[in-house]
């Protein structure tokens, strides 16, 4: 397991840990837990809902970003090797800094765009077949195994905004109840914020959640 603690003025270190897999669940997060439990309770990283929901818990597991949460330790042979999601600036052990990757969030205003200016706001309706378009874009849990595993985005992460958030932008451009699809549009299509994908697809494969960003 990665460590690195900032208050310590240390270098980041590996540290081994053994674990009693006939006493503990099969997840990956429950290995971290039983450690933090019982071994070393300064063992730090993220969580939530332990159910593959929130995104909190992504991190690269034997090479692969993926959720500790759903992954099995049994799809492991051998010995475990947890990190931090590559290429982020660490925060303490395993928790990745994702700061620069929710500005970007931000920037694609991901919310509903609608002029309702009448006293009563009026429902707004979807057709069955336009709500479809919004399949496999509204599961994504923004957990960033995508972006942190994209080499464009290693590389030009403060301009490139990197799958997850592209995706994401592209899940209110199709949305037929938005107003704003041309705004959208062209704040995203520059040379930097999109055209830096390369097609690499390293954002697909790494998809807990099977998405296609
Ligand atoms: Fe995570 Fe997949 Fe969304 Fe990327 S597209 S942020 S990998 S859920
Ligand atoms: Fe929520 Fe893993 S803890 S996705």
């Amino acid at each position: 397991v990665y460590r690195w603690d900032p208050s310590d003025g240390k270098n980041p270190r590996i540290d081994t840990f053994e674990v009693d897999m006939d006493n503990c669940g099969p997840k990956v997060l429950d290995i971290l837990f039983k450690i933090k439990n019982e071994i070393d309770p300064s063992l730090t990283f993220r969580r939530s809902c332990a159910h593959g929901v929130c995104g909190s818990c992504a991190m690269n597991v034997d090479g692969i970003n993926t959720l500790a949460c759903i992954k099995s330790h049994s799809d492991i042979n051998g010995d475990l090797n947890v990190y931090p999601l590559p290429h982020l600036k660490v925060v303490k052990d395993l928790i990745g800094d994702l700061s620069n990757l929710y500005k970007q969030y931000e920037l694609i205003h991901p919310w509903l765009k609608v002029d309702q200016t009448g006293e009563e706001k009026k429902e707004l309706k979807q057709s069955q077949k336009d709500r479809e378009k919004l399949d496999g874009y509204y599961e994504c849990i923004l957990c960033a195994c995508c972006s942190t595993s994209c080499p464009s985005y290693w590389w030009n992460g403060e301009k490139y905004l990197g799958p997850a958030v592209l995706l994401q932008a592209y899940r209110w451009i199709i949305d037929s109840r938005d107003e704003e699809r041309k705004a959208r549009l062209k704040k995203v299509s520059d040379e930097l914020k999109l055209y830096r994908c390369h097609t690499i697809l390293n954002c697909t494969n790494a998809c807990p959640k099977g998405l296609n960003p």
